[in-house]
């Protein structure tokens, strides 16, 4: 009798584990959830506390874990990520030998900050964009950009927490920033400097630009000589207090083009971006932009696969691996930073360069079994991200230890490896291509 349940849990297993969502059986997953469990345990937990030293970074990446919403639940999916602090982040990828024999693969990925599951929009804030409201007041660029899949709490993280269908805008990065903003603006070392704040907030969606804050109209791109992108006719309102802001958050996220996706039901289609910009007698002194970007997703994850979804679908991966080739090309100090591939990138140029941009990157991932693959590319692309940040920090310790010979071999080393991972981009930007002519 025993043999017969093994056969039939086997079958259970092949039938369902690989195709249909891991969620859907109760037996194989009933074997991953005690083999996670048994692992949490033998795990040591350093939480993460608001009273925590921030660190200052220029290029600042992170990683948040939402917690299994209810369908997740219902479902009775397994959360596969762990956060145990320090960075740190592990997922418990499940898998299955050829024999059969279920058993996880667990990766570990290091960030500047990991969040987990219990913590707030505020704890998130302190240690990702609150850093760089300083950066516009010392006359600087400053971006911080909410990156995952669908569904994994970009737009709950920048424009607020959502209680049931109406999100509080008060409690996003958006609204948490412009408080900090009017907070510095009227210290006395500010407050006689004659710095006006504005806002814009603008959306990309198809690769068109559109005022959030004046009915949605059509705005233009345009390059100078200098190579300057102006969006052209885009309504930069001047605000005088923090609610100011939050009116506008509410107008413009309420006009945001949103579809349905099978992980959102209330998803955002376009890549929303909110600038607080800092004037003095009308030239620039900073600008600080936050940027909700349009889920990574594939065709099947859009619930209707119409000739216009697909489309938006294709758009946004177009736009969001766009945005992945600057980031790495800035990060390899490449003379060529392609800002043209996409009107994200280009619309942000100016926020990159120059010597006074910090840039924060917060990877938002699904902890749902279901999820994990989407989780794992979130994570490779930010962890990418952090690796040409710690080479540099390798080299600098390396020289100030007085090590010639080893640093001139790490640099060789470093130079092969950066070879490999254009070829590999290659690759990655051929395979991009066959998918979107698949999906056009
Ligand atoms: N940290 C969290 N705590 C509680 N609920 C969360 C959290 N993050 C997200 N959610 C909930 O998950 C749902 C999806 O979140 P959200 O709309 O922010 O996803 P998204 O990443 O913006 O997706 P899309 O790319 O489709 O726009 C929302 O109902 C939101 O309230
Ligand atoms: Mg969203």
């Amino acid at each position: 009798q025993s043999d017969g349940l093994e056969i039939e849990a086997v079958l259970q297993s092949l039938g369902s584990s690989f195709d249909a969502p891991f969620g859907d059986t109760n037996r194989p997953n009933k074997q991953f959830y005690q083999m996670i469990e048994d692992f949490r345990e033998t795990l040591e937990v350093f939480p993460l506390s608001p009273s925590d030293t921030v660190e200052a970074h220029r290029i600042c990446v992170c990683v948040r874990k939402r917690p299994l919403n209810n369908k997740e639940v219902t479902k009775k999916e397994i959360d596969v990520v762990t956060i145990p602090g320090n960075g740190t982040l592990l997922v418990h990828e499940p898998k299955q030998k050829v024999d059969l024999t279920k058993y996880l693969d667990n990766q570990v990925f290091h960030f500047d900050y990991s969040f987990d599951e219990s913590s707030t929009n505020d704890l998130v804030y302190r240690f990702t964009a609150k850093p760089l409201v300083q950066t516009i007041f010392d006359g600087g660029m400053a971006t911080c950009f909410a990156y995952g899949q669908t569904g994994s709490g970009k737009t709950h993280t920048m424009g607020g927490d959502f209680s049931g269908k109406s999100q509080n805008s008060s409690k996003g990065i958006y609204a948490l920033a412009a408080q900090d903003v009017f907070t510095l603006l009227k210290q006395r070392r500010y407050s006689s400097q004659d710095l006006c704040p504005y806002v814009t907030f603008f959306e990309i969606y198809n690769g068109k630009v559109f005022d959030l804050l004046n009915k949605k109209a059509t705005l233009r791109v345009l390059e100078d000589e200098k190579q300057q992108v102006q969006v052209v006719g885009l309504q930069e309102m001047y605000v005088s207090c923090a609610e100011d802001v939050i009116k506008m958050i509410e107008m413009g996220s309420a006009c945001r083009t949103s579809g349905q996706t099978s992980a959102n039901a209330n998803s955002s289609r376009s890549h929303a971006i909110l600038q607080v910009i800092l004037r003095r007698r009308n030239q620039l002194h900073g600008k600080f932009s936050l940027v909700d970007l349009a889920g990574n997703e594939r065709g099947t994850d859009v619930s209707s696969n119409d000739r216009q979804t697909l489309a938006e679908t294709a758009e946004i991966n177009r736009s969001l691996l766009a945005l992945k080739e600057c980031i790495r090309s800035l990060g390899m100090d490449s003379q060529h930073i392609p800002f043209r591939m996409s009107k994200l990138t280009q619309v942000l140029r100016d926020s990159f360069i120059g010597e006074n941009s910090r840039t924060c990157m917060i990877a938002m991932v699904s902890p749902g079994m279901a999820s994990c693959d989407y989780t794992l590319n979130t994570l490779r692309y930010a962890d990418r991200y952090t690796q040409t940040h710690e080479w540099i920090v390798s080299i600098l310790l390396l020289i100030f230890s007085g090590n010639c010979f080893l640093c001139i071999l790490f640099l060789q080393l470093k130079l092969a490896l950066k070879n490999n991972l254009a070829c590999e981009q290659n690759n990655l930007n051929s395979q991009e291509t066959q998918y979107k002519v698949s999906v056009q």
